[in-house]
């Protein structure tokens, strides 16, 4: 189990309780407990009859579905014989009603610039782009990667592709040109769509020339053409008879590129994301279940009003921002905003002037975030009116109590209920999470879950455990917005989420505990992914990177508590030669940190580079990750065994422990 032990303590001895605001509740679209067990409790009892009667109501069909759901778990299909279009239902729809003249995105750029799109202006831009996919041979099907800065062109392009059926593969701006790659390859793509740069901390991060570098010397060989979005004006080189420019293409485009009527099951996209393997998984959603999925959780969890203005703060390279950027605001007709660069650029205050300017309504950010504003003071937020915001929510790791009472007080003023929301790339959307309206919140648990998710505690045997007892997190039926399958590996998507509890349960790699009231505690990850920041990173794909280099021998990665990060990267190597020492030591770090962000990108950056001359290990050779982590965090708790020698043979002693 992940050893967040401050955090583990402090959640179970939590005891607050807050319950939504009076003035909340009052217009709250599920305004009681009782709305909710009714919804809960139908969804368990018949999913078909609850998700039927919503898909039917809510989403815009070419031609009504067959079924809405056919097989069990892993295999379940959903809404199958129904024709759709994401693109449809995010945009032209709303053309037919009052919100046609109503911003959908309002995006501000790093240096200040912003741009509002209408949901006209918006369906007239991805109009012009699908009609420039179809130009460039895309056809339903092909895959499409984006390696893009967070602009307007960014969502365009999600959703001309899904108006083509193309399956976009977003690539998070932090990867570098080798993780580039090997998802170009692993998913055959076709075009890449990238721009020149995008703005980070007044700098450019030159995107083209990564891409440039991941397709050279012939390395991506599936990709075609490369389209480039021109954003910073910087300079790149164009390749003759491959890459594009965005504008160029634009140009003459005509805005009449109709939906095309896609399967329920048609891939909407592919997202990479960290297994507990070296290899990223490709986990493949698919486009009724989705877009039906992403449209009712953000609906119930952030409440939507017509006239709120919604941010969430994440990128749209990540899960967080195709949910909820993109699909499931842009579905229910709401105005998304999307901000181009860092909270702290040009000061810490830049996310509470946005929050200010634009008004905004429901903010969503991470405790990662949250953590770095609690750091800089509360002098960033004190300047700042706030009092526009309604709602606030969180993502990606839990939350701890202290960072939520700050959230709650400093940018809630203590009158804005907190939606701790737990899922995964892999669910698609939210899983657990309070109503603000109904659930009375406990800071550090995500309380409750959906309707339409039937999670369980259970043992490492499959056996449902009582009430505060900590277990694994599993899934016990299925939800239209699960992952269907990794990409081109179905064996690995039975193997990593079915195969542990005899394709019962779908395991989400989670340990949590439900306490008495039936909330949800979620304490981490049980298997060897760390998560830096609320980016899932598996410990072993930083291991192939370390051992990628000439002078490592071997090398073992683990995560360990860490201020601002939530967990922090720490690399035990053994080199080839000598331990170097001083300034040599110093370097060998340096070059090794270096090369981990060239292999992966700087989101894997490590903290620590340890290098020893052995590291602990079982009879059986299996590295026993457990006496590491406690080193990392500074847990020399066996008396005064203080160097890694000593913990190696401790850990010959205890060898029976690690199993
Ligand atoms: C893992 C999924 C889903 C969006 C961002 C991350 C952790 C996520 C919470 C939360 C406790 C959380 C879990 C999960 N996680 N949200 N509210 N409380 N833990 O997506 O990269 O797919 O990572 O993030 O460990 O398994 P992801």
């Amino acid at each position: 189990m992940s050893d967040n032990s401050n955090a583990i303590e402090s959640v179970l001895t939590e005891t607050r309780k807050f319950p939504p605001p009076a003035e909340f509740t009052k217009h709250a679209m599920i305004s009681s407990e009782q709305q909710y067990e009714e919804m809960w409790n139908r969804a368990k009892d018949d999913p078909a009859g609850f998700w039927g009667d919503i898909a039917q109501n809510e989403l815009d069909w070419f031609q009504m579905y067959d079924s809405v759901m056919e097989g069990d778990m892993p295999e379940t299909k959903w809404f199958t014989g129904g024709k759709i279009n994401a693109s449809y239902n995010c945009l032209d729809r709303h053309l037919l009603t009052w919100r046609k003249n109503k911003a959908a995105i309002i995006w501000e750029g790093e240096p200040g610039d912003t741009r509002t799109l209408t949901y006209q202006q918006l369906h007239h831009e991805v109009c012009k782009f699908a009609s420039v996919l179809d130009k460039l041979g895309i056809e339903a099907g092909d895959r499409v990667t984006l390696y893009m800065p967070m602009v307007p062109e960014l969502a365009i392009a999600m959703l001309a592709c899904a108006r083509v059926g193309a399956t976009h593969s977003i690539i998070f701006g932090g990867f570098s040109a080798d993780a580039i790659r090997d998802r170009n390859n692993d998913a055959q793509s076709k075009l890449v769509i990238t721009a020149d740069g995008g703005w980070r901390r007044g700098k450019e991060i030159p995107l083209k020339a990564t891409v440039d570098d991941a397709l050279a010397d012939g390395k991506s060989p599936s990709v075609e053409k490369v389209v480039v979005v021109r954003r910073t004006g910087g300079d790149v080189s164009m390749e003759d008879g491959r890459d594009l420019w965005w504008h160029d293409l634009m140009e003459d485009a005509v805005a009449d590129r109709e939906c095309t009527h896609l399967d329920s099951e048609h891939p909407l996209f592919i997202l990479y994301t960290s297994g507990s393997t070296g290899k990223p998984k490709g986990v493949l959603h698919t486009t009724a279940g989705y877009l039906l999925g992403t449209m009712m959780t953000s609906r119930w969890v952030f409440d939507f009003k017509d006239e709120d203005t919604y941010w969430c703060t994440a990128d749209i390279g990540w899960i967080t921002g195709h949910s909820y950027i993109v699909y499931g605001p842009l579905a229910n007709g709401v105005t998304t905003m999307m901000y181009e660069g860092a909270p702290n650029w040009p000061d810490e205050g830049r996310f509470w002037d946005i929050v200010e300017k634009h008004k905004v309504n429901t903010f969503y950010t991470a405790p990662t975030a949250i953590r770095a504003f609690i750091k800089w003071g509360d002098n960033w937020p004190q300047q700042h009116d706030l009092s526009s915001l309604r709602l606030l929510g969180t993502v990606g790791e839990p939350i701890n109590p202290e960072a939520w009472m700050w959230y709650h007080k400093t940018i809630g003023a203590e009158k804005c209920p907190i939606v701790d929301t737990w899922w995964q790339t892999e669910t698609g959307g939210i899983m657990l999470s309070p109503l603000p309206g109904v659930t009375a919140t406990k800071p550090g648990s995500c309380t409750k879950p959906l309707p339409g998710v039937v999670p369980a505690i259970v043992s490492e045997q499959g056996e449902p455990l009582e009430a505060n007892q900590g277990g694994l997190l599993v899934m016990t039926q299925p939800w239209p917005h699960m992952l269907r399958t990794l990409y081109g590996d179905h064996d690995r998507f039975i193997e990593t989420y079915f195969s542990k509890f005899d394709g019962k349960y779908y395991f989400a790699g989670d340990g949590a505990r439900r306490d008495e009231d039936g909330y949800y505690w979620v304490m981490g990850r049980v298997d060897d992914v760390i998560n830096v920041s609320g980016h899932r990173l598996s410990t072993m794909e930083v291991e192939s990177a370390l051992v990628s280099h000439e002078s490592v021998a071997e090398a073992a990665v683990v995560g360990f508590p860490h201020d601002l990060k939530g967990e922090g990267i720490c690399c035990f190597v053994i080199p080839k030669g000598e331990i170097a020492t001083g300034d040599a030591l110093e370097a060998a770090q340096k070059e090794l940190i270096a090369h981990v962000r060239q292999q992966i990108g700087a989101l894997a950056t490590p903290d620590q580079i340890r290098f020893t001359a052995a590291l602990p290990k079982t009879r059986s050779g299996k590295i026993m990750r457990r006496l590491l982590r406690d080193i990392a965090a500074g847990r020399e708790s066996a008396g005064d065994t203080t160097t890694l020698e000593d913990y190696s043979v401790l850990a010959s002693l205890r060898e029976s422990d690690e199993g």
